[in-house]
């Protein structure tokens, strides 16, 4: 066990009291913390140059590798694929849904989930916060969940209902569920940068954002700064990505389509966000309405094919569709 000493600020090399204050200053303890940040912020912040603030960042980065928290700069691919084998994941209620993402939303990575409206981006988030508490047999984390809600569409009642087809006591888990509401895109960053308070203090090991792009979209529109709102939405991917290796926690995303109308072939939608969006993503699930099922399809996934799979929406949350149920 690491000693939360050791994880103090003042232990990287190279950072003197000055630069500690300054840190403390902006509500900065944790190495962890501090390499949520990426170096331009680390930059701002500390009001030193870029080059100062990547070495900032290596040696911290180096500080947990010591402490045994992060792996170094290479590692052989077999110890890799024992990585990889012991990540934990969340099931999201359907097998099928489990299955296409080889098992459930995994820790250490950034799913995002998007579609049109009513294509269940929104259940999906409110039964993976119960899912996540299951015990690790009933392929949840047994940890709580933090939530950003940007659209105002978090609703308890849901987790109510999903908790108690679960056999979860619903106020108990209603108490694992840490819910912050983004007025506009500084006020997101800012409950985003509080996340890491919530995976410490109160053990949350599953980080919602729904959704990612609402605000950002919606102020940038028609400033003629699209430049200046996708290096925005850019970084703050990359703290989301961040937040999920260094802290060992799942993070998920949703975002909306937006109707591509230059598309002549397949589908004339397309994720908001653009390539930001598709580089930061882990996995990214594309869902489609079929009546009362709905498709989900794995894109871009560095590991999976290409593949369809149905699950369904229920009082219960997100389920497989009844045997013998159609498309
Ligand atoms: N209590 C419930 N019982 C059964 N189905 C429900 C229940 N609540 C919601 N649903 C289903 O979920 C759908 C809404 O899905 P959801 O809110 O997740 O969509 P979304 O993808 O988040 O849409 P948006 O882009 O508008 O945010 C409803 O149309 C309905 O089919
Ligand atoms: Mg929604």
């Amino acid at each position: 066990m690491v000693e939360e000493d050791e994880l103090d600020v003042e232990n990287i090399d190279g950072v003197g009291p000055v630069t500690r204050d300054k840190l403390y200053a902006a509500g900065i303890y944790d190495i962890r913390q501090l390499l949520t940040l990426g170096p331009v912020e680390l930059s701002e912040l500390l009001g030193v140059n870029y080059d100062k603030a990547v070495d900032i960042s290596n040696r911290s980065r180096q500080k947990l590798t010591e402490l045994g928290l992060m792996g170094g700069q290479f590692a052989l691919a077999s110890d890799v694929l024992k990585h990889r084998m012991s990540i934990e994941r969340i099931t999201t209620g359907s097998n099928n849904l489990d299955n296409l993402l080889g098992g459930g939303i995994e820790v250490e990575a950034l799913t995002e989930f998007y579609g049109e409206f009513g294509s269940g981006k929104t259940q999906i988030c409110h039964t993976l916060c119960v899912t996540v508490q299951l015990p690790k047999e009933k392929k949840g984390l047994g940890a709580g969940a933090v939530y950003i809600d940007t659209e105002n569409t978090f609703r308890p009642e849901r987790i109510v209902a999903i908790a108690e087809h679960r056999e979860i006591s619903p106020d108990e888990a209603l108490k694992r569920i840490f819910v912050g509401k983004a007025y506009n895109t500084s006020h997101q960053e800012l409950l985003t940068r509080e996340i890491s308070n919530y995976i410490e203090k109160e053990g949350c090991k599953l980080v919602i954002i729904d959704s990612a792009m609402t605000h950002f979209r919606s102020e940038f529109l028609g400033r003629g700064t699209l430049a200046d709102r996708q290096q925005r939405l850019n970084r703050y991917l990359h703290t989301l990505v961040r937040l999920a290796e260094i802290y060992h926690v799942a993070v998920v995303i949703t975002n909306q389509v937006q109707a591509a109308p230059d598309t002549f072939f397949g589908d004339p939608t397309r994720p908001s966000g653009g390539h930001i969006m598709g580089h930061s993503s882990t996995y990214r699930i594309y869902l489609r309405k079929s009546g009362k099922n709905r498709i989900a399809r794995i894109v871009d996934s560095p590991y999976h094919a290409e593949a369809d799979t149905i699950f369904t929406l229920t009082d219960k949350g997100v389920a497989d569709p009844e045997e013998g149920s159609k498309r």
